[in-house]
This record gives structure tokens, sequence and C-alpha cells, in this order.
């Protein structure tokens, strides 16, 4: 049986590695630190650094390779069902300003590509939800009717070139697809080239924000800058609460060549079977690359090798020609009510900001992110759109509380319940080569992990987050939160937020 092991991880990052950038070891003064190198951060920095602003970019790992090194890079203002749910959620010109602020950061995409002179392998694609099942349509046409409304070219169709029957289908025309790492890495080139810092490795621990901001990076070196971006995913300083109203969900992708006659056209999107998405990318020797996301799943929750196993099955059932070469996964971050969170950190900030809560749609979301927030630092003229996703909204919150409180239910049921659950083994001599299980050692849970040598690593089970408990993914061999989604590798190091510490060693 394939294992995600057995493939390789990220095409975007495997086609387009990047070079390196130094991680900061001085003190420097700038006008505005982006925290994180995502496509949020790196399109923030290079806005605020076209209008003059000279800016520090931090990334703990390397740029562009954490979420968005692993996105299905669609470029598409039709994103699922989303258009009903805003019009419930922030009325029809709320919806008609989403559509029209993810519709210009598609088009800014294009213009900025051709500015710097870019390949980034932009193409023009009619984008799709589509359900299979009868019982959705009415939800389908009603999605249409709600897109076009927003100011969308959408409308209902019956036919797709997907290589099955579909129900139905809301078409948009005018989207769009690209190589994420192709654009963001030019962009990390051209801040470089106008004078602009970009460290990579230096996770920050200290922001302070009395007179001018102060963020201290591990390194022990500092910068000072009157404003602040932090632009990590999940907040790294999260002084709202905002994780509260946010979802970690995490997905499989597979990426497989295919002969160019037999690859479908369009973009795709269901909602049906915890979700399906394809697309196709350039690739060699007459062939696309077919990109196939889905099993939509909480981190920590299920078994992920199960779920790959699952769209593995899919995609060689729909697509019998392609052969998985690529497989890896993503994680998201999604709203309770439907809107990305960007704008000031926190009620009281006044010089520092946030980006957050992209739902999916992080490469038009984050796009976006940078103009709104290059607005919002310089001090020109705000886009419309500024109040629909400001954190401090609250009546948008409050239309959405059900979909709030279920969060809150859950968290609050992996906190209680995961602790009086009994262990997953009861003694760490049963636990297989290459796995990982909760073990009570000394009355305390500890996440075990024995290697594929045979040897242990013990460490804390209790997430450094808010102490929720964690559960091994064996899929990718990483301990997951199903709380708010933080994510430690098996020596207990954060991979992702929003934990900022390691797990707890514990001797064995
Ligand atoms: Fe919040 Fe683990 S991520 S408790």
């Amino acid at each position: 049986m394939t294992e995600m092991s057995d493939l390789r991880s990220s095409y975007w990052i495997d086609s387009a590695p990047g070079t390196p950038h130094p991680p900061l070891d001085r003190d420097v003064t700038v006008d505005v630190a982006v925290i994180g190198g995502g496509v949020a951060g790196l399109s923030t920095a290079w806005e605020l650094t076209r209008a003059g602003l000279s800016v520090a970019v931090l990334e703990a790992g390397r740029i562009a390779e954490g979420v968005t090194g692993h996105t299905s890079a669609k470029l598409s203002a039709l994103q699922s069902l989303v258009y009903s749910r805003l019009r419930h959620v922030h009325g029809t010109e709320g919806a008609r300003l989403y559509a029209r602020s993810q519709t210009e950061a598609i088009e800014h995409v294009a213009e900025v590509a051709e500015l710097l002179g870019v390949d980034c392998e932009w193409e023009h694609r009619d984008a799709y939800t589509y359900a299979r099942s009868p019982h959705r349509v009415a939800e389908l046409r009603a999605e249409a009717a709600a897109a076009r409304e927003a100011g969308l070219a959408a409308s209902f169709v019956t036919e797709t070139d997907l290589p099955f029957p579909v129900a139905g289908a809301v078409r948009a025309t005018g989207q769009a697809q690209f190589h994420p790492r192709k654009y963001l890495l030019a962009l990390a080139d051209d801040l470089r080239a106008q004078g602009a810092l970009v460290h990579e490795h230096t996770s920050v621990f200290g922001l302070q924000e009395d007179g001018a901001c102060q963020v201290t990076a591990e390194t022990g070196a500092q910068v000072t800058a009157r404003d602040v971006v932090v632009a990590t995913h999940y907040p790294v300083f999260d002084r709202a609460l905002l994780f509260t109203r946010l979802t970690p969900r995490r997905e499989i992708v597979i990426a497989a060549p295919l002969p160019v006659e037999l690859a479908p056209s369009g973009m795709y999107i269901t909602p049906e079977e915890d979700t399906r998405s394809v697309r196709t990318a350039p690739y060699e020797d007459g062939k696309r690359l077919l990109i196939v996301v889905g099993e939509k799943f909480t981190p920590g929750t299920g078994d992920p090798a199960v779920r790959f196993d699952r769209l593995l099955k899919w995609t060689a059932a729909h697509f019998p020609d392609a052969e998985p070469r690529y497989a890896w996964a993503t994680q998201d971050t999604f709203p309770c009510d439907s809107a990305p969170l960007v704008g000031l950190l926190h009620p009281t900030a006044r010089h520092t900001y946030v980006a957050t809560g992209f739902g999916g749609w992080g490469m038009s979301g984050g796009i976006m992110a940078g103009s709104l927030l290059t607005a919002l630092i310089t001090g020109s003229e705000p886009p419309p759109w500024k109040d629909l996703y400001t954190p401090r909204r609250v009546r948008s919150v409050l239309r959405a509380a059900p979909r709030f409180l279920r969060n809150q239910a859950d968290v609050a049921h992996h906190f209680v319940g995961d602790r009086v659950r009994p262990s997953t083994v009861t003694s760490v001599d049963r636990l297989p080569r290459d796995s990982g299980a909760i073990v009570r050692l000394d009355g305390r849970r500890s996440a075990v992990y024995r290697d594929v040598d045979g040897k242990l690593h013990a460490l804390s089970a209790r997430c450094t987050h808010m102490g929720c408990l964690v559960a091994f993914n064996s899929a990718e061999r990483a301990w997951e939160c199903p709380c708010h989604g933080s994510r430690f590798d098996t020596d207990g190091q954060v991979v992702q937020g929003p934990a900022t510490r390691e797990l707890e060693q514990r001797d064995i």
C-alpha cells in the first residue's frame, strides 16, 4: 500500500527551491517589521517597500514554505459556497465587497508579475463549485444567485469537463491559477533589491507596543519599528484572543502527472466527501500535473493515513492515467463569520496589525491583506472593504454565533473529554516502531513516539498553547492539537502555531 511518505512532498517547493536568507543576528531599526514570510507577509512587505517604507521580514522557517508552500494555489473569487454564507452574515453589501476585494487581488497578481517580469505560470481559468448529489442542486443554484448578486460572472451549469457526471455546478469565469512560489520568491528578490531585510530561521517571542514597537527574536536580536504586522497563519501574538474565532482544518494533497489531453481545464471544488478540489498545473513532457485536495479534518483527530488512502483511491478511480508523485498536507484557519481578519491586532492597538483566517483561500486573501494593511499603515485612502475585514467587528460574529459556539464546544470537548479517555496503549512496550501514542508515564499522560530504530521519544502530551492533549498523526509523523491546530515534531519542536513553546521532554 502506498503511504504518504513514499511520495515526494510539496511540488511547489520541489520545483522552486529558492535561495536561503540569513537569520537576523543584529539589532535593526525599520519603519515596519513583518512577522511571517508567507503570502500575506511577503505581499504586505512588498507593497510597503514600494510605498517607500523600510521593512524587515522575519520568518521562523523558510519564506513561502509553510502554509503558502502547501496550497493548491487557486486564485479564485468563487470559493465553494461562501457567498450564501457572506450574504447571511455580512449582508448583500458585505458579499459585494468581498467579491470585489478578492477579484482585485487576483488582477493585482497579474499586474505585479508583469511589472517584475516573472513567469509564475499564470493561467486564466474558470472556477467551479460542483455537487454530484441531486440533493445539493438547490444549494448550488442559491450560491450561483448569491455570487452573481455579489458581482461575479457566475452561473448555474450542469456540464463540466470533469471525467464524471455532476448534478450541477456554479461556474465563475475570469478566475486564475499560478505557481505561488515562483511569484513570491520573485517578490522576495525584489524586496531585497529595494533594500528591505528578509530573514529566515528567525523566530520571535517578544513584542513590546509602548512607544516604538520592539520585536525580539530568539537569536537575541531586536527590531525596532513604528509598525508591526503579524502574518503568521495563526497570530503568534494573539492579544485579542482571535483563536476563539478561528477553526483549524487540515487537508491531504496528491499531485500526479496526467497526459495533457486528459487534464480538465477548470478549477473545481465540492463540499461533498469532506471536500474534493481539482486543478492542474503545467508539467513536463506533454503532461499536466493533476492536483487533488480533500479529506478535510480537524488536526489530531481520526487517522490521516486512512484519509490519504481514501484520497489516493478516489484519484485512481477518477483519473486512472494519473501517476501519484507528490503528497503533502495543508492546514488552514476558518473564521466563524467567513471573512478573514485583517486590521489592527487588538482593540487598543495603534501600530500593530494582523492578517489571519483566510479559510483555505489564502492566495487571493493574503494578497488582498497586503494592499489593505499597506493603506492602513501609510495612511492612504483605505479600500471600501476595510470594515468587512476588521478584527474589531462584532455584529457579524454575533450573527455567526451558532458556528462560534459550536467551535468552542468542540474545544471544550477535547479539553475535557480527551483527559478522561483511556490511553491508546497501556505500555510503551506495546508501541510498534515508527508509531506514536499517548501513554501514562509515572501517572502523567505522555506523548511517546518509537522511531524506526526502536528509540523512544517521550514528551508531555499537554499542548503548550492552552493545555489540550495532542494526538499522533502517523501519516506525517507529528503531534497535533485538536483544539486550535498547533503541531509539533516527534522531538516536541513547534511546527505550527498558535503554540510557540516546544512540548516538555519526559524521561523514559
Ligand atoms: Fe490551543 Fe493546543 S493549540 S490548546
